[in-house]
């Protein structure tokens, strides 16, 4: 494939068009393909990492990335991709808005870390009053801790302190983060629960409303529903019942593979968790921050949890996790029950801060960007039989390859191509799926149209290119 046209090339031809579109900017353009990638420098930086860095630890791209402005990432050897993972999903706004970038710096003169444990500190409060004033409603009190994964063990110490009841329901096809209770909360043996055991035991592992895979191919209303009376079933068994105290459910699967599901789905949910005394723990790292359309995803389903896990895009790029809830729930905790060194530094704070304001200005944009997305993927899926489904919601969408429409046998190799082969024409694509076949797209909410319209006819070129088995 080699070298493709500079996006940037439409700004030089046309400065005022570009201006007027939104595309023009300053610094970094592309995409830009000027080493077919990976490039000498970063097949040696790969090397590097052999030697010093655990193998545990996987590198989804052959690439050294040193740059990364908007919708853009560059790697060492020069080439510039459109990025449509973003960070796995941390870059919002794009890469390194300058409002957050601007409020991190700024904090960075006044106080970098004392800890909330030690004394307070005005950005953790002013977040913690702001994450009062955008979740759901009733959902007032905040905790901030490093990460989503920390996040999620911090909503279950909560939850289980409020319940006094062991016993939590997620789903097969979740993910909630890396450490041991938030592997024992997904279903998903290889990679992630593979030799780690024992895991916490007291987690009921459900199916979650996955209408494309529905066993009995039945319509997404009554899949929900069906799920729902699973979960029911599995929560009034003998040996847990009165034991069930949460629920946690991504409002959109991420890692699952970008699975919306029915908008029955959480409203049952909902009644589920209120008739058996158990808390709804929604997990937003992934599907909240405006990435849905909405600030929360859950609001696209209207919902209201009872405790809100926060995560990725909250930081503006900065390292964090919230857990944001009920008071009666998070006053639960005894006193200094709950904590951590670094959690919610006044650096990530300030930036957070920031991005939330950043977010929500571009949140308007994403209903023309959804229908983008949506009239593409469509028009990949019309044209091409191993494309199983597409499906998302806002800006979050994926395409699950299958070997065979009929049998929808997942064809992750095939996806595993398509990724590789998209470096080659610009484009930074991400992986997902309980099966591994999917590629999710999650670009940033404010990408202009036309480079998204141009990332679509790469990516629609890559498939055709991995079909034709020449990339
Ligand atoms: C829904 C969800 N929850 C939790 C996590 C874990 O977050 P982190 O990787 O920041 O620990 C992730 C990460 O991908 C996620 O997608």
């Amino acid at each position: 494939m080699g070298s493709v046209p500079s996006y940037d090339t439409m700004a030089k031809r046309s400065p005022k068009k570009a201006a007027r579109k939104g595309t023009a900017r300053k610094g970094l353009t592309g995409p830009r393909v000027v080493v077919v990638p990976p490039g000498p420098k970063s097949k040696a930086a790969l090397e590097r990492k052999e030697k010093f860095v655990t193998k545990g630890l996987r590198v989804g791209l052959p690439l050294e990335l040193t740059r990364a402005e908007g919708p853009f990432v560059q790697d060492a050897d020069g080439n510039v991709y459109v990025d449509l993972g973003v960070g796995i999903g941390v870059h919002n706004v794009g890469h390194r808005p300058p409002q957050v970038t601007r409020a991190a710096e700024a904090q960075l003169d006044k106080l970098t870390h004392i800890c909330y444990m030690v004394s307070t500190y005005k950005p953790y409060t002013d977040l913690a009053e702001v994450m009062a004033g955008i979740c759901p409603p009733g959902l007032t009190q905040s905790i901030f801790l490093n990460s989503g994964s920390e996040a999620v063990e911090n909503a279950v110490k909560i939850g289980r302190a409020y319940t006094k009841k062991p016993w939590i329901v997620s789903f097969r096809t979740a993910f909630h983060g890396r450490t041991l209770l938030d592997i024992s909360l997904t279903g998903k043996e290889k990679p992630y629960r593979e030799g780690f055991g024992p895991l916490v035991r007291e987690v009921l592992i459900c199916d979650y409303a996955y209408p494309y895979r529905d066993p009995e191919n039945r319509s997404p209303a009554e899949c929900a529903k069906a799920r729902v009376e699973e979960i029911e079933a599995a929560v009034s068994s003998p040996e847990v019942e009165g034991q069930v105290g949460m629920l946690i459910a991504e409002p959109v699967q991420g890692e699952g593979g970008i699975i919306v599901p029915p908008k029955e789905f959480f409203p049952l949910l909902r009644r589920l968790c209120d008739d058996h005394g158990m808390l709804l723990v929604d997990d937003e790292v992934q599907a909240g921050m405006g990435r849905t359309g909405k600030l929360w995803g859950i609001e696209n389903w209207n919902t209201v949890p009872d405790l809100l896990v926060s995560g990725k895009a909250l930081g503006g790029g900065l390292p964090l996790g919230g857990v944001t809830g009920k008071r009666a729930v998070m006053e639960a905790p005894g006193p200094a029950s709950l904590g951590g060194t670094f959690g919610g530094s006044p650096v990530v704070c300030a930036a957070a801060l920031a991005a939330v304001k950043v977010i929500q200005r571009a949140i308007p944009k994403v209903s023309r960007l959804e229908a983008l997305m949506r009239n593409r993927l469509t028009e990949i899926y019309e044209g091409h039989e191993r494309v199983g489904d597409v499906r998302g919601i806002g800006a979050m969408w994926a395409l699950e390859f299958v070997k065979d429409r009929r049998t929808k046998e997942p064809d992750a190799d095939f996806a595993r191509a398509v990724q590789l082969n998209g470096l080659k024409n610009g484009l930074m694509l991400l992986p997902a799926g309980y099966f591994g076949n999917c590629i999710r797209l999650l670009p940033p909410l404010n990408i202009p149209l036309p480079l998204m319209d141009k990332a679509f006819d790469l990516l629609e070129d890559t498939i055709d290119l991995t079909l034709a088995g020449k990339a």
